[in-house]
């Protein structure tokens, strides 16, 4: 299976790349499905919704401070640095993650574009401004972040139920149009639209290959399913790619 996707990606001028949080789990950061997904006794797909911040923002603010102060003290992984590789590898690349932890870019990635946003920003409820995001010192303050016109922050985040930029989406189909091979790497492939992807690939005569520790709706659309960790797999095409 490795030894065909090298063969697919040694003809590849243009890959598009899709992550999901599978590519970040070996950096330590829970997934959102499976009981990695699980924060005391909530589900992440509970909280991540505008219905749960508008119900309890304080509970929703605790999960995001918990999983930014995870991923703060993480560190990218073999493979956000494989990805980097295949970057510096294809004459043309664009990566599309659904992760909103900036390991990726951490990493070294560049041409990236968020589908979800990004934990380490805010929107103001009251004024809508982003900005940047440090974690409090004073614990007081983690409670509700509020911004400087007293409106209340929340992540900038996309939730479920709410749309995803569109312009990031755009980009994606505009690359997509053209793209050689698309890889799917560490997606569960069930959140729309993300999951939309593989079958788009298709559509566009792209071959597809997918990476996950699991068997994925995405697994019987893709050309080449392999599976197993997305650090070690992904190391090994790179090394392939280098032979
Ligand atoms: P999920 O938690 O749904 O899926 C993670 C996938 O990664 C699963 O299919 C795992 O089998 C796989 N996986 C876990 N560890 C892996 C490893 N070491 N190597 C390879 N694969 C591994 O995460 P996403 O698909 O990213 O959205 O979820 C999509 C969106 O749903 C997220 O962006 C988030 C979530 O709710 C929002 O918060 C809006």
């Amino acid at each position: 299976m490795i030894h065909e996707a090298c063969t697919i990606l040694k003809e590849t001028q243009t890959l598009f790349v899709l992550t999901g949080a599978g590519v970040s789990a070996e950096s330590g950061i829970p997934t959102f499905r499976g009981s990695s997904g699980l924060w005391k006794n909530y589900s992440a797909t509970e909280l991540a919704t505008p219905q749960a911040f508008k119900k309890n923002p304080a509970l929703v603010w605790e999960w995001y401070h918990w999983r930014q102060s995870l991923i703060v003290n993480a560190e990218p992984n073999p493979a956000h640095y494989a990805l980097v590789k295949l970057e510096e590898i294809m004459p043309h690349f664009l990566l599309l993650t659904q992760n909103v932890d900036s390991l990726h870019q951490r990493a070294g990635s560049r041409n990236i574009l968020e589908l979800h946003g990004n934990i380490f920003r805010t929107r103001c409820l009251r004024c809508d401004r982003v900005a940047p995001y440090k974690i409090p010192e004073k614990k007081s303050d983690k409670i509700l972040p509020t911004c400087s016109c007293d409106g209340l922050l929340r992540p900038d985040v996309v939730w479920f139920g709410e749309s995803i930029p569109h312009a990031i989406w755009q980009r994606a189909q505009d690359f997509l149009s053209h793209t050689d091979t698309a890889l799917i790497c560490g997606t569960s492939g069930v959140v729309w639209p993300a999951a939309a992807i593989p079958e788009i690939a298709r559509q566009n005569n792209a071959r597809t290959i997918e990476i996950n520790l699991e068997p994925t709706p995405v697994s019987s659309i893709v050309d080449i399913s392999i599976q197993g960790k997305a650090g070690d797999l992904l190391q090994q095409l790179i090394s392939g790619l280098n032979q």
